[in-house]
């Protein structure tokens, strides 16, 4: 912890050195491939990183906290310049951020976040997870205008930041609507296999679907799978049952163009750019970033251009 300030406040000067050199090697933690966004997210940061001349060190956990872990040990033994970390989960990264402080290598979180203290990392880059909740917890609330309204949920991972907020979230943006009632809520684990099989438990549980009048997922990927599971139960997705998740993925938005989702909430895969230009300042001459940069997040629904949205997306790197 005592490194850690001192890395706050005099590291300029190794970073100075590390900005002068050559070479600027930054190692990338990324939590494998659970969703189009993820992928999408993956390619970005590798073309951020590629325009700016850094050398990606790129390590793929596969979903497991301890792979995680394992690649920033190995970055902070290869001694490299900086670590960028989606952390799978929120818990659990006390020891290994330590070590990364006691190294004097500066740590990014992109997209998820830690329990641990904010003095263990440099900065972290990501969209405001409870505010995409209530977006859509809101959203849901104008659409069924005080009709009843029984709504069945697919968490992301157990135990990650966007799980635990986005639930949050959604549960603060239907408070005091109490035509709306969350009878079901289970994990898919961000992925569209599981978001489909889950869907298809709750169909099963709900009179064929007949007593559920919406979806809230808390990705895209799974309310994509999920929209699949309610075609094969013989219902009309975004009529019979209403769909709203988050991404703004290109594959939802041939579902919102289709009529088969009504709704998702951005999520910009670049969470890289903002986060080099934080360690370049940084690098530089020792400019501490705000401890949180936050990504916008904005929300879509049929009536905005959903096919143009496709096109302007799908070239993003998904
Ligand atoms: O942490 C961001 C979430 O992780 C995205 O919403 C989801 O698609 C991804 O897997």
């Amino acid at each position: 912890m005592m490194k850690r300030t001192l890395m706050a406040s005099v590291g300029a000067l190794s970073l100075c050195a590390a900005a002068a050199s050559a070479q600027t090697t930054v190692g990338f933690s990324q939590i494998g491939s659970e969703s189009g966004w993820r992928a999408a997210e993956t390619t970005v940061t590798m073309q951020e990183a590629e325009t700016r001349g850094i050398t990606l060190q790129f390590s793929d956990a596969q979903q497991r906290q301890e792979n995680q872990i394992a690649a920033l040990r190995s970055f902070i033994a290869q001694g490299v310049d900086a670590i960028l970390v989606s952390p799978v989960v929120a818990t659990g990264w006390d020891s290994v951020l330590e070590e990364a402080a006691e190294a004097e290598i500066p740590v990014v979180l992109l997209d998820r976040m830690v329990d641990s203290s904010p003095d263990l990392y440099l900065t972290a880059v990501g969209s405001d997870l409870v505010h995409e909740g209530r977006v859509a917890g809101e959203w849901l609330v104008e659409a069924v205008a005080g009709e009843p309204c029984r709504v069945v949920e697919l968490q992301g991972t157990t135990g990650s930041s966007p799980a635990i907020d986005r639930k949050a979230g959604f549960e603060e943006g239907i408070a005091g609507a109490d035509n709306i009632e969350i009878v079901r809520s289970q994990t898919g684990d961000f992925t569209r296999a599981q978001g489909k099989t889950v869907m298809e438990a709750f169909l099963q549980a709900e009179n064929g679907g007949a007593d559920i009048c919406a979806l809230y997922a808390h990705n895209d990927d799974m309310a994509v799978g999920a929209i699949q599971a309610i075609k094969e139960a013989g219902l009309v997705p975004g009529e019979d049952i209403l769909v709203v998740s988050i991404d703004a993925v290109p594959d939802i938005f041939q579902a919102l163009a289709a009529g088969e989702a009504n709704a998702t909430v951005e999520l910009t895969p670049n969470m890289a750019g903002p986060a080099f230009d934080a360690l370049a300042a940084y690098f530089a001459d020792g400019t501490m970033p705000e401890k949180f940069i936050q990504t916008e997040s904005r929300l879509f629904t049929q009536a905005d251009d959903p096919q143009g949205e496709y096109d302007r997306h799908k070239d993003l790197g998904y």
